[in-house]
């Protein structure tokens, strides 16, 4: 169990394994400086606009896989054991559904629309999407202060373990790298160093390599790469 004791090293103050730490830094960091851009492109400017839609989309595809990944193998995991109700937070996975749909139509109408328009659509694109971030923000701390604490009465840290490496094995090659990228800057060196120190001694070493060339070092600052270098033994 390598693996399962590298993981164990990403815990919360209370020492018990923390399911959503890394995802959800991520996701916060992502979608923030997404408003951000959202905020201060113009949407006169097809070649900006059109990566910024580019990268609204692809960002939005993964907030809707993780919420996937939560309701088949976390959700179910809480009902399986019969003790707690998951509806709320069901119901506002199914806010985030609706709330993305209607993102992906404000972008759609940007596409769609003349230089003039654009602009007009594009406030209401970044006022949409900031509305969506608050209430995911509010969402994710709900999950980290109500259904963790639940999941630790009700799970051991292995079972948790075994909860996240089912979400991991269910990723194709492209999501993972795509969950990488949105992780690895987000969390903390030392707890970068765990999980990637896991995936060291559990992956394959090419899937190993291309997450540090791909994921890690082109996402991270020249001192952070090389803190996670020392910490992982790479060779430069
Ligand atoms: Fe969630």
């Amino acid at each position: 169990m390598t693996h399962a004791h590298h993981l164990s090293e990403i815990i919360d103050l209370n020492g018990r394994y923390d399911i959503y730490g890394a995802i959800h830094k991520g996701l916060r960091k992502a979608q923030c400086e997404l408003l951000v851009r959202l905020g201060n492109t113009d949407f006169g400017e097809a070649r900006a606009t059109g990566d910024l839609l580019l990268d609204l989309r692809a960002l939005l595809a993964l907030a809707a896989d993780h919420v996937m990944h939560e309701d088949t193998h976390i959700h179910s995991a809480l009902r399986a054991r019969g003790t707690v109700s998951t509806d709320r937070l069901d119901d506002q996975h199914d806010d985030h559904r609706a709330t993305f749909a209607q993102l992906e139509a404000l972008a759609a109408a940007i596409d769609a629309a003349g230089p003039h328009e654009r602009s007009a659509l594009g406030r209401r694109l970044y006022l949409a999407f900031a509305s969506y971030i608050a209430h995911d923000l509010e969402h994710m701390h709900e999950e980290e202060t109500v259904a963790a604490p639940q999941l630790w009465s009700l799970f051991s840290d292995a079972e948790l373990m075994a909860i996240e490496n089912r979400i991991v094995g269910s990723l194709a090659p492209e999501k993972a790298m795509a969950f990488m990228r949105l992780m690895i800057p987000a969390i903390q060196p030392a707890e970068r160093a765990a999980m990637l120190g896991g995936m060291k001694q559990q992956a394959p070493r090419e899937a190993f390599d291309a997450v540090i060339e791909f994921a890690a070092r082109p996402n991270l600052s020249a001192e952070e790469y090389a803190d996670l270098a020392r910490r992982l033994d790479l060779v430069a």
